[in-house]
C-alpha cells in the first residue's frame, strides 16, 4: 500500500519500546479522578479513546509525584496512598491492548500548585513551594523548597516511576514545561537561588538532572523517558530558545525523546495552547531550532491536526515526532485515519477551548467537536441499528450534518434537506473572519462526511409539513436553526445598517467606520475583524463587560486581541438611535454621545432567536421528531453537536 503520509506512518524506536508511528498523544488531565487521586473508570475510558485511534504512545496525565509540596490534588492523579496500583494498571492495560504505548507525565506544579482549584478558599493556609521565596500573582505566598526538601521530590519522581513501570507503563514523561516546578527551577525568572540550584544554568538544570538520573536509575536502560519542556518561555525574564537549547544539550544524556512545547500556562497560555489566533504549528521552529543542537529525537506540539502539515515536519526534519492534544480530542481517530490513506476525513479541533474551560465549571471534559469525550462511558458509541429507519434531517448546519452523519452510520436511511443552496449554515458566516476560519472548515468536512456515508443531500430544499408527508420518515431531526434580532430602537431611513449575516455572507463591503451593536462574543469578533481589516472599528455594549458568556479561556484572549487592535470599546452604553451620521448612544451616568462618523456603517451584533414557527410547524411530521441545536435556543457548537449526536442515537 502506497501511504499518502509516509513519514508520519513510519516506527520510531525508543530504547526497547517501538512506538508504532509517529503521532503521539500528549498530556491531558482526565477527570474522573477519585479522592486518593486514582483515575475512575471514565478516566480509563478517556486515554483508551486515543489509543483506539491509533496514536503512536497515549501519555497519562500529570501524575502528582510529590502531594506533601505539591497542594493541588483536587482532579490530579497520585501514586501515594499504598494499595491502589490496580486503578493505574488498568488504564496501562486500556492503552496498551490497542497497540498504543502507555506513558505517564510525573508532575511537580511547584509554586504554581493549586491553580485548577475552583475555589482557591479551600486551600486555606496552604503555602506553595518554589524554588524562591515570593508571593504569586494571585497573593498566594510562595516559600522557596529546602534541599532537604528537594532530595524528597527527588526520591518521590523515582518511586512514582517505579510504581508506574509496575503498574504496565512502557514510558513516562517528565514535564519540566510551561511553569511547573521543574521549569521554575530552569527560569532565571523564577528561581533566585543562590544555592547550587540557582545562577548558571548548570545549577539551574541541577534539580532536573537529578530527577532524570533517579528516574533513569527506578526504571532501568530501555525504558524511555520523555522530556517535555518550553522551548522558549516566551516572557521577559524568562529563558529564550537559545538557553532551550542548551537545555537539551545538557539533558539529552539522559532522555530518549525531548518534546518541545513553548510557554508557560500562566503568562502565554495561548502560546503554550495555541489559540484560534494563532498559526497551526505556531510553535514548531522551537523543535526544529532544538533539534539541530541534540542527537535524540524531537518531538513538536502546538495547534496540529492536519495531516500534510504534520507530514511535512517530519518529512523536512523538523522534529522526529508530533503530539497533538486538542487534535485527539476532537477527532481521536486521526492516526488511524492517516495510516488509512484517510486525511480527508479527520474532523479538526477548532481550538475554541471548550475542552479546557469545561474542567474549572462542571469538572469533566467536553469537546465541541466530538461529543463522546468526557462521556466515554455512557455507552455513546454508534451502534449499528437492527431495524434501519427513515430518517428526515430538517437543516445542513452543523447539527443537521451531525445528525444525519450519525444516523447513517448506525444505518439508517437519511435524507438531509437545507433551504440554500449550500450546507454548512451558521458556520458558513465563519469564512469571513481568518481566526474562525477551522469553523467553517468543519462544516466542510461534516459535508464531506455526509456524502461518504450516503446521506442522500437536497440542498434548495424548505421542510414543511407536506413534503414529512410525502416521505413517510420514521424520524424526523428538526435542525433549522436560527435567525438574526433586528435593531430594536428607532432607525433613520437614510442610516447604514448592515446584518452580521450580510457583512459575512454576501461581503458587503462596511467601509472605514464601523460601529458595532452588541458586544457579546458575535459582536466582539466582527469588531476585531474590522479592526483587522484597517476599519475604525466601535463596539457597544449595554452590559458591563464585553462577551460575558465567552468561553472562560477564549474570552482573555479574545479581549486583548480587541485591546491590541484598538477597538474603540463602549461598555454600560445602550444605543438609542441608529442615525446617518453615527449611532446615539446612552452612557450609564445618563450623558449622551454620538458613535461612528457621518456615513460610517452600523453592524447589527445583537443576537439571534430560534426559527419557532419552523419548528412548530414540523412537530407532529413523523413519529419521532427531535428538535436540536439553534433551533432548539441559540446556544453554541459544543450543544448543536451533543444534541445531534444524541438524536441520532435515539432512533
Ligand atoms: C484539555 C487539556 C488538558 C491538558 N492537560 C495537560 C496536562 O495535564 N499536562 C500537560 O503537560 N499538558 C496538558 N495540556 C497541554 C497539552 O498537552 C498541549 O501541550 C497543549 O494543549 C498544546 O497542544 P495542542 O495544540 O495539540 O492542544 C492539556 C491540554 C488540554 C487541551
Amino acid at each position: 500500500m502506497k501511504r499518502d503520509f509516509p513519514h508520519l506512518c513510519k516506527p520510531l524506536t525508543l530504547g526497547k519500546v517501538v512506538l508504532r508511528n509517529r503521532m503521539a498523544s500528549a498530556p491531558m488531565g482526565a477527570t474522573d479522578i477519585l479522592a486518593d487521586g486514582t483515575p475512575g473508570p471514565r478516566t480509563l475510558g478517556f486515554y483508551e479513546a486515543r489509543a483506539k485511534g491509533g496514536a503512536a504512545s497515549v501519555t497519562v496525565s500529570e501524575l502528582v509525584v510529590h502531594p506533601e509540596t505539591d497542594g493541588s490534588q483536587m482532579l490530579h492523579l497520585s501514586l501515594a496512598t499504598p494499595g491502589q496500583l490496580g486503578a493505574f494498571a488498568y488504564v496501562a492495560d486500556a492503552i496498551k491492548r490497542h497497540g498504543a504505548v502507555a506513558s505517564i507525565e510525573l508532575s511537580h506544579s511547584g509554586q504554581y500548585a493549586g491553580t485548577y482549584m475552583v475555589d482557591k478558599d479551600k486551600k486555606g493556609s496552604l503555602c506553595q513551594w518554589g524554588p524562591s521565596d515570593g508571593v504569586r500573582p494571585d497573593g498566594m505566598p510562595v516559600r522557596a523548597l529546602s534541599s532537604d526538601q528537594l532530595a524528597d521530590i527527588v526520591t518521590a519522581y523515582a518511586e512514582a516511576a517505579t510504581l508506574a513501570k509496575r503498574a504496565g507503563f512502557q514510558m513516562c514523561m517528565v514535564h519540566a514545561g510551561h511553569g511547573w516546578l521543574l521549569n521554575q527551577f530552569l527560569s532565571p525568572y523564577f528561581n533566585k537561588r543562590t544555592d547550587e540550584y540557582g545562577g548558571s544554568l548548570e545549577n539551574r538544570m541541577r534539580l532536573l538532572r537529578d530527577v532524570l538520573l533517579a528516574v533513569r536509575e527506578a526504571v532501568g536502560s530501555g525504558f524511555p523517558i520523555e522530556l517535555r519542556m518550553s522551548g522558549s518561555e516566551f516572557f521577559e525574564g524568562g529563558y529564550d530558545v537559545e538557553e532551550g537549547c542548551r537545555i537539551a544539550q545538557h539533558a539529552q544524556d539522559l532522555v530518549d525523546l525531548i518534546h518541545v512545547s513553548a510557554g508557560s500556562y500562566q503568562f502565554g497560555f495561548s502560546i503554550t495552547h495555541p489559540s484560534m489566533f494563532r498559526a497551526h504549528g505556531v510553535n514548531v521552529h522551537l523543535a526544529a531550532r532544538i533539534k539541530q543542537c541534540v542527537d535524540v529525537p524531537v518531538a513538536t506540539i502546538g495547534g496540529l491536526s492536519d495531516p500534510a502539515q504534520m507530514e511535512e515536519i517530519i518529512a523536512s526534519g523538523k522534529a522526529d515526532m508530533v503530539a497533538m492534544a486538542r487534535a485527539l480530542l476532537a477527532d481521536p481517530e486521526i492516526p488511524n485515519k492517516v495510516m488509512a490513506n484517510r486525511g480527508n476525513d479527520v474532523v479538526k479541533c477548532v481550538r475554541c477551548f471548550v475542552c479546557m474551560a469545561e474542567r474549572p465549571i462542571t469538572q469533566t471534559r467536553r469537546c465541541a467537536v466530538n461529543p463522546l469525550i468526557g462521556r466515554e462511558m455512557e455507552g455513546l458509541e454508534i451502534t449499528p441499528v437492527v431495524r434501519p429507519r427513515k430518517v428526515l434531517v430538517a437543516g445542513g448546519g452543523i447539527a443537521g450534518m451531525k445528525a444525519a452523519h450519525t444516523a447513517a452510520l448506525r444505518g439508517h436511511e437519511v435524507v438531509l434537506c437545507e433551504a440554500t443552496d449550500q450546507l454548512g449554515g451558521i458556520l458558513n458566516t465563519e469564512a469571513a473572519l481568518p481566526f474562525k476560519r477551522d469553523m467553517y472548515e468543519l462544516a466542510r468536512t461534516y459535508a464531506h462526511l455526509c456524502n461518504e456515508v450516503g446521506v442522500e443531500v437536497r440542498t434548495n430544499t424548505r421542510v414543511d409539513a407536506a413534503l414529512c408527508d410525502r416521505l413517510a420518515p420514521d424520524a424526523l431531526i428538526v435542525a433549522v436553526g436560527s435567525e438574526e434580532l433586528t435593531l430594536p430602537m428607532p432607525v433613520s431611513d437614510d442610516a447604514w445598517v448592515i446584518s452580521i449575516d450580510e457583512l459575512y455572507l454576501e461581503n458587503t463591503d462596511p467601509g472605514s467606520d464601523v460601529v458595532i451593536i452588541g458586544g457579546g462574543l458575535t459582536g466582539c469578533e466582527c469588531a476585531l475583524l474590522m479592526a483587522q481589516q484597517g476599519r475604525t472599528s466601535h463596539v457597544i455594549e449595554m452590559g458591563p463587560e464585553l462577551a460575558p458568556d465567552a468561553n472562560i479561556r477564549n474570552r482573555p484572549i479574545l479581549l486583548a486581541e480587541l485591546e491590541a487592535a484598538e477597538v474603540d470599546v463602549l461598555t454600560d452604553a445602550r444605543a438609542e438611535e441608529v442615525t446617518a451620521s453615527g449611532v446615539r448612544v446612552r452612557l450609564k451616568d445618563g450623558s449622551e454621545r454620538m458613535v461612528g462618523s457621518a456615513g460610517a456603517s452600523v453592524v447589527s451584533a445583537i443576537g439571534r432567536r430560534s426559527r419557532n414557527a419552523v419548528v412548530d410547524a414540523l412537530r407532529d411530521s413523523a413519529p419521532f421528531v427531535r428538535v436540536i441545536g439553534d433551533a432548539l435556543r441559540p446556544a453554541n457548537i459544543c450543544l448543536a453537536m451533543y444534541e445531534a449526536h444524541h438524536a441520532a442515537l435515539d432512533i
